[in-house]
């Protein structure tokens, strides 16, 4: 039987049409005009000032650091449970990140673990909207100093909303990766948000190797920048993907409906979505009570069926030393959590097949 991969996407006629313009006209480096029209589509669309493509979601969290001036000894709040991207970049500045343990039901720190994390050195915390939950940043705001600042990382969730707001929006900056399993995507790719302009102005220029500001001046570059820039290639594609995301995004919600449908939903849980969320799906992932994910990946590879295991907690990287802060929680999501094949065009027949697998697994004893 033909494998099913855990993700796969189609490139509709729109993609191509504009890929193939970018190529025709020659637009291949940054800067070029599907650069902005995508920047304007995503200021009218997310409400927002200022847009900055990048090379990376990794590259995204990077430039939010330095548009806050993280400097070593600065302390940044981060999950367990993301991404190792959010560590690192906290690294490469030599600050501190202080890993905090996430909630088993909704995969995301509570507020009162965040709050108490937070010291005198506190300069940020990351905000990860996990599988697209989106944590209630408005209450988070309300009880730490503003001189604290959010960075949401929505790589996972781009138009997830908390009470009708874009994540992105509700903090200080916004962070995505166009990935390419992403709900939008150009392959590698990102974007910082913001409504601050002198974040904006740090951003364009750290990721664009600290230029000088006039032609003469051009070379006198002012600090330690990077290549982090997007090409219009890229951005052509990203352009005719954000044009289309709520449509892969309804895909997904039809694909969740029907694994509900079939799965047998008394030996696993999915993520518990909060109050005043409307979620994105990004990967169609779920917890076992009694089982082992390593077990079922095994199981369901055997069946050609493509599956991933979950984040393994930051503080348990080999890398991460000295005292370190206990996270059941996010072991628990590591060791029993998966996630199963959710490309935007599974058929019927896959997700009863992908289910059928699942389910024989979950009666073996
Ligand atoms: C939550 C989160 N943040 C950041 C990233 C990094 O994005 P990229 O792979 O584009 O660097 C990812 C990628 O999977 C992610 O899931």
């Amino acid at each position: 039987m033909k494998r099913i991969s855990v993700f796969s996407r189609k490139f509709g006629p729109l993609d191509k049409k504009f890929a193939l313009k970018a190529l025709r006209n020659n637009w291949i480096s940054s800067n070029g005009p599907f650069s902005k029209k995508l920047e304007n589509f995503i200021k009218r669309e997310f409400k927002t000032d200022y847009v900055s493509l990048v090379s990376s979601g990794t590259s995204a969290l990077e430039c939010a650091l330095k548009a806050i001036n993280l400097k070593k000894g600065d302390e940044v709040i981060v999950p367990a449970f993301t991404i190792v991207s959010c560590l690192n970049t906290i690294l490469k500045f030599g600050a501190k990140p202080i890993i905090v343990d996430v909630k088993k039901e909704t995969w995301l720190p509570s507020l009162d673990e965040i709050l108490s994390k937070i010291s005198k050195k506190t300069k940020a915390i990351i905000v990860v909207h996990i599988f697209g939950n989106v944590l209630n940043i408005p209450d988070l705001k309300k009880k730490i100093s503003n001189k604290i600042k959010i960075i949401e990382d929505c790589a996972e969730a781009p138009f997830a909303k908390f009470k009708k707001k874009y994540v992105g929006t509700l903090g200080d900056l916004g962070t995505f990766s166009f990935y390419a399993n992403k709900t939008i995507t150009s392959g590698e790719g990102g974007m910082v948000i913001t409504r601050n302009k002198n974040f904006h102005k740090i951003i364009e220029k750290y990721k664009n190797l600290y230029f000088g500001d006039k032609n003469l001046k051009r070379f006198d570059h002012e600090d330690i920048g990077f290549n982090f820039r997007m090409t219009d290639l890229q951005a052509a594609v990203a352009y005719s993907q954000a044009i289309n995301a709520k449509k892969n995004i309804l895909k997904m919600k039809k694909n969740v409906i029907l694994y509900k449908k079939y799965l047998d939903k008394k030996s696993i849980e999915f993520q518990k979505i909060d109050n005043h969320v409307q979620n994105v799906w990004w990967m169609i992932a779920f917890v076992m009570k009694n089982k082992k994910s390593d077990d079922l990946i095994r199981f369901l590879n055997k069946k050609n069926i493509d599956s991933r295991k979950l984040f393994k907690p930051l503080n348990d990287l080999k890398y991460i030393k000295g005292k370190k802060q206990k996270c059941p929680n996010s072991k628990y999501l590591y060791d029993h959590g998966l996630y199963i094949p959710s490309g935007f065009d599974l058929t019927n027949n896959q997700i009863k097949r992908v289910s059928k697998a699942c389910n024989e697994f979950f009666k073996k004893r």
